[in-house]
C-alpha cells in the first residue's frame, strides 16, 4: 500500500470517513463521516468560526438555505456559465473533463482502450438541479447551490439593514455546497456533496488589492496555526479564473498526488452585487457616511474546503514510527482531546477510580474510554486516531489520587495528582 491507500484505510478502520450509501454500492462522489471524522470537521469549522466571525469586530456570520430562488443563479452567472467541457471516449464511453485531458494527457488516455479524442466536447452544467412543489417543469426548477456565497450576496443588504456593520466588513458562511462533478476523483478532495467555509469581505473600490493581499497573508497564516506545513500559493492565470474574479490566487497543499487547492482566495470586484442590483431592481449600494460617496462595494472572498483540510491534516499528520502509526494533529482538532485507561478492566476499585475522572473530564472535553487489552495497544489505538493523551489508573493511583498521563509525541509518562489534573490538561490543550 503506498501512503495514500494507508491514509484512506485508517480512516475507514478508524471512523473517520465511509464511502456513501456503501451498503447499495456506494454512489460516487458522495461520501459519509463517520463517529471520529465528525468531530474533526466540527473542530476545523470551529477553528474557523472562531478565528474568522467571533474573534473580529469586522466580521459577522449567516447561515442562508441551501435552495434559494433559481434567480439567484442566473444574476450570478451560474445558470449559464458554470459549466465543464465534457467529451466522451468513443470507444470505451468513459467521459473526462476537456481541460484534465489537456493538462494530463498521458494520465487520461483511455487505459485498455486507447481512445483519442477529437471533438471539443460540449458544455455541461456543473448545477444539481430540483423540483419546488408538487409540478416538475420549468416554472418549479430549482437548483442546489453550487457554492455558499451566494447566500451571502442576496443578504447583503438585509446585513447592512439589520447590524452596525460599517465597510470595510465580512459576512461569513459555512454550509454545503453541491456540484454534479463529471470525475469525482482522489477521495474526498473532489466530490459532488462537500462543505464550504466562505467569507465575503466588502471593501470600498480601489482599496480591494491592499485587502486581498491582507487575507491572503491571514489565511496563509491560519493555515499554518492548524499544523498546515506543506502549503504554497498558485496565482492562477486569466483563463484558470472564474468568471466574476478580477484575480485569484490558491493555497494549495502537497498532497500525495500532488499540489492541489485547498482554498482560493478571490477578488470578485463589484460583479455580484452590481449583477443582482440588476437582476433583482434592488439597490446594492453603500453611503459612506464620512466622506459622503455612495459606490457599490468590492468583495475579496477567502473560499475553503472543509473535507479538503480534513484530508491534508491527515496527510499532513500521519506518521509512521518503529511500532506504531500516530496522527500527529494539532491537539484542537483531535476527535478525542483524552483517553481514560482503568488498567484492569475486572478490577471495580480501578474502573470506578477511571470513570470518576472520565466523567469529571468529560465535562470540558471530548473524551475516550477504554478498558480492552493491555494498555500497549491501547496507546497505539489511541495513537492512530490522535488522541494527545491518555491517562492510566493503576493500583498506586487508589492509595495516591494520582494517574498517569502520557504524551502522544514525546510518549513520555508524568503521574499528575487528580485534584490537579483539569488544570495541568487545561495548560496543554
Ligand atoms: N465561492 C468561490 C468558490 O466556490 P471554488 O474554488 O470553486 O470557489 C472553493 O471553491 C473551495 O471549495 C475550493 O478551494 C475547495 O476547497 C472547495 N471545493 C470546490 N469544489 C469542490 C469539490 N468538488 N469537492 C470538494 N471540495 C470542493
Amino acid at each position: 500500500m503506498n501512503i495514500f491507500e494507508k491514509i484512506n484505510s485508517l480512516a475507514k478502520r478508524r471512523g473517520f470517513i465511509y464511502p456513501g450509501s456503501e451498503i447499495y454500492g456506494g454512489l460516487g462522489g458522495f461520501y459519509d463521516f463517520g463517529p471520529l471524522g465528525a468531530e474533526l470537521k466540527f473542530n476545523i469549522k470551529q477553528a474557523w468560526w472562531r478565528d474568522v466571525v467571533q474573534a473580529r469586530d469586522d466580521v459577522v456570520g449567516l447561515s442562508a438555505s441551501i435552495i434559494m430562488n433559481p434567480k439567484v443563479w442566473e444574476a450570478s452567472g451560474h445558470v449559464s456559465g458554470f459549466s465543464d467541457a465534457l467529451v466522451e471516449c468513443p470507444k470505451c464511453h468513459k467521459r473526462f473533463k476537456v481541460d484534465e485531458l489537456k493538462k494530463k494527457e498521458k494520465r487520461f488516455i483511455c487505459a485498455g482502450c486507447g481512445g483519442l479524442f477529437e471533438n471539443k466536447g460540449r458544455q455541461f452544467n456543473l448545477m444539481f438541479k430540483t423540483f419546488i412543489g408538487s409540478a416538475e417543469d420549468s416554472a418549479s426548477l430549482a437548483y442546489l447551490r453550487p457554492e455558499t456565497a451566494g447566500g451571502i450576496f442576496v443578504n447583503f443588504k438585509n446585513v447592512l439593514d439589520t447590524m452596525r456593520v460599517k465597510i470595510p466588513f465580512g459576512i461569513a458562511q459555512i454550509g454545503k455546497a453541491f456540484r454534479n462533478e463529471i470525475n469525482p476523483r482522489d477521495y474526498v478532495f473532489r466530490m459532488r456533496e462537500f462543505e464550504q467555509m466562505e467569507l465575503e469581505y466588502f471593501v470600498k473600490p480601489g482599496e480591494d488589492e491592499k485587502y486581498f493581499e491582507e487575507w491572503l497573508r491571514q489565511r496563509l497564516e491560519w493555515y499554518r496555526s492548524i499544523g498546515l506545513k506543506n502549503i504554497r500559493t498558485h496565482e492562477q492565470k486569466k483563463e484558470e479564473r472564474a468568471h466574476y474574479s478580477k484575480r485569484t490566487v490558491d493555497i494549495e497543499y502537497k498532497f500525495p498526488f500532488g499540489w492541489q487547492e485547498i482554498e482560493g482566495v478571490a477578488n470578485r470586484g463589484d460583479f455580484d452585487l452590481k449583477s443582482h442590483a440588476k437582476v433583482s431592481g434592488k439597490d446594492f449600494s453603500y453611503f459612506d457616511e464620512e466622506t459622503k460617496e455612495r459606490f457599490i462595494p468590492h468583495v475579496i472572498e477567502p473560499s475553503a474546503g472543509v473535507e479538503r483540510i480534513v484530508l491534508a491534516l491527515l496527510c499532513e499528520a500521519y506518521e509512521e514510527e518503529n511500532e506504531r502509526v500516530v496522527l500527529k494533529l494539532h491537539p484542537k482538532l483531535t476527535s478525542y482531546k483524552i483517553a481514560v485507561f482503568p488498567l484492569l478492566a475486572n478490577k471495580s476499585k480501578l474502573v470506578e477510580l477511571a470513570r470518576r475522572v472520565y466523567n469529571n473530564l468529560r465535562k470540558d472535553w471530548v473524551c475516550a474510554w477504554d478498558d480492552r487489552g493491555n494498555i500497549g495497544k491501547r496507546y497505539r489505538a489511541q495513537d492512530e486516531i490522535g488522541t494527545p493523551y491518555c491517562l492510566t489508573i493503576d493500583f498506586d493511583s487508589l492509595g495516591k489520587e494520582d494517574v498517569t498521563v502520557r504524551d502522544r509525541d514525546t510518549m513520555r509518562q508524568e503521574r499528575i495528582k487528580i485534584k490537579d489534573l483539569k488544570d495541568y490538561l487545561s495548560k496543554l490543550l
